[in-house]
Formats: C-alpha cells, structure tokens, sequence
C-alpha cells in the first residue's frame, strides 16, 4: 500500500515549486472562470464559505468579495504564505488562511454555509474522505460545491489522459470521469442541484513549463499527446497551431445541497 505521507509530499513539493506561478498564470485567476463558479453556489451575503485546497486563494477573494466571511485552507504552505500577503493588502479582513488538509478539516460539524473545492480533487487520494470532511462541516441545507477536470467516460480514454498528466505532474492522482464525481458527492448526502460543463483549451509548452517538467519526461508527454491528436486517444482533442501544440481540458462544476447530516438521517 502506498505511504500517504509520501504523497503528501509530493504534492507539497509540486505546489512549492509552482506557488508564484500559479498565483499569477491568468488562466487560472481568470475573474469570468471563478465569477461562473460562484455564480453557481447562488452565495446569500452573509455566508461563511469555507474554500478547500485554495492555493493562493483565488476562490478565496472571490467569495470574499460577495459573502461575509471566507476561510482557506490548503496543505502546502508557499501558496498559503502568497494568500496571506495578498490578504494583508486588502483593506477588507473578511478572509482567514490556514494550513489543514483536506482530508481533516479542522472546524466543527456545520460551521459554514458554502464549502467548495477548485482543481485540487485530482490529486487526492482519498476523494471520498475529502468530500465526507466537506459535508461534515457544511451545515444542513449549506451548499457543497466541487469543480475540477474530469476524463472520458471510456475507462481506457480515461486512463490515457491521466497517464500523460501523471507524468507531466507527479501530484496529479486521477482525474475523476463526470458520472464517479456525481455518485461520489451523492453518496455523501448532497443532492445535486447544478452540474455545469466546461472546457479549457491548454498550450502544452505553457501547460508543462507551469509544472516545470523535467526532461525527458515532457518529451514523452509531447509524444503520448502528439499520438492522440492522430487516432483519438482520450478525447481531449489535441491540435497544432503555428507550430505549437494544443489539447482540451474538460472540467465540472457540481454543486448540491447537503441534506443528509453525519447520522445518515435526512433532515
Ligand atoms: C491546482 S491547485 C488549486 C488551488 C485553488 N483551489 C484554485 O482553484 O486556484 C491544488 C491545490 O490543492 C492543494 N492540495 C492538494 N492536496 C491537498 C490536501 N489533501 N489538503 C489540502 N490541500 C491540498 C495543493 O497544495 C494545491 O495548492
């Protein structure tokens, strides 16, 4: 069985190194991209929202801007300690960062009314746990909301896509098929109410340097992509463009309401 503790520090090494990058890659504080995720968790002003494995926050300051009071947490502390300085330049002190994993939330059963978790469900070990965890502190008719990348509904297609992410980032675990993350949110007691599809069409040259890579692995993830956009391989339709080469992510939004308390017994 693998040590966990290993992966955890796998994946504290990958977002260590990637902190300063990923808090300024536009693709991924893109204000539309998370103003459609907030959007979609419908927030009343006066929510406590609770973002999971925030990075540098960038979900964090958007709820922040419409709701009460927002908490984020994350496991690796470089992007925490980006967070915490953005934070430190608002004249607003509505957001908390703190080190917790996902895994183990550190607050009491129902302290928040929205809980939400972007692009991190991928490289968990235990997306189940992290959702129960989710559930637990969400209060009874709070909402849970969970977006990431999600693969093929074709198990082999699946596989493809998340062997050439594994080998471009050593933390990726797998990407979850749309169906897996609908059961496994349900299976919490949240009822789903808003599923929203997306894409995200990816630069593979940005998309590796943003994962720094190493050589010859980026040659081999070139290679697998190369090969899919000639027979079709994952269904993340790879193409080239002047010379550089593209694929799409696919990604959900699940949003639900939690209707079912720790007891199993639905209020
Ligand atoms: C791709 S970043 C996403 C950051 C942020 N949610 C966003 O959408 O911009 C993934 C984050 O998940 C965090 N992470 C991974 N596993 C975690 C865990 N078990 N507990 C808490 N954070 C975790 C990583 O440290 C990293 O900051």
């Amino acid at each position: 069985m693998p040590d966990p503790a290993d992966h955890e520090r796998t994946v504290r090494e990958a977002f260590t190194k990637q902190a300063s990058d990923y808090a300024e890659r536009s693709v991924l504080s893109d204000p539309e991209k998370i103003g459609r995720l907030i959007r979609a968790t419908e927030p009343s002003s006066k929510a406590r929202v609770l973002d999971v494995a925030t990075g540098p926050g960038h979900v964090a300051f958007g709820f922040a801007a419409v709701c009460d009071e927002v908490v984020g947490v994350d496991i690796t502390r470089a992007p925490l300690e980006i967070a915490t300085e953005r934070n430190q330049q608002r004249s607003s002190a509505n957001i908390h960062f703190g080190q917790a994993d996902a895994g183990n939330l550190p607050f009491a059963t129902a302290s928040f009314d929205i809980v939400v978790c972007r692009l991190a469900f991928h490289h968990l070990e235990n997306p189940s746990l992290v959702l129960r965890e989710m559930a637990r502190v969400c209060r009874t008719g709070g909402t849970v909301a969970v977006a990431d990348i999600v693969v093929s509904e074709f198990p082999e297609r699946a596989s493809y896509q998340n062997r050439f992410e594994r080998l471009r980032d050593p933390s990726h675990v797998r990407a979850l098929q749309r169906s897996e993350l609908l059961a496994l949110v349900t299976e919490q007691g949240i009822e789903i109410t808003d599923v929203r599809s997306g894409t995200v069409v990816q630069n593979v040259a940005q998309w590796l340097d943003l994962a720094q890579t190493p050589e010859p692995r980026a040659d081999t993830v070139r290679k697998l992509i190369e090969a899919d956009a000639k027979h079709d391989l994952s269904g993340t339709r790879p193409f080239s463009e002047d010379g550089e080469l593209y694929f799409t992510h696919r990604t959900a939004i699940v949003v639900g309401r939690r209707v079912r308390s720790e007891s199993g017994t639905t209020e």
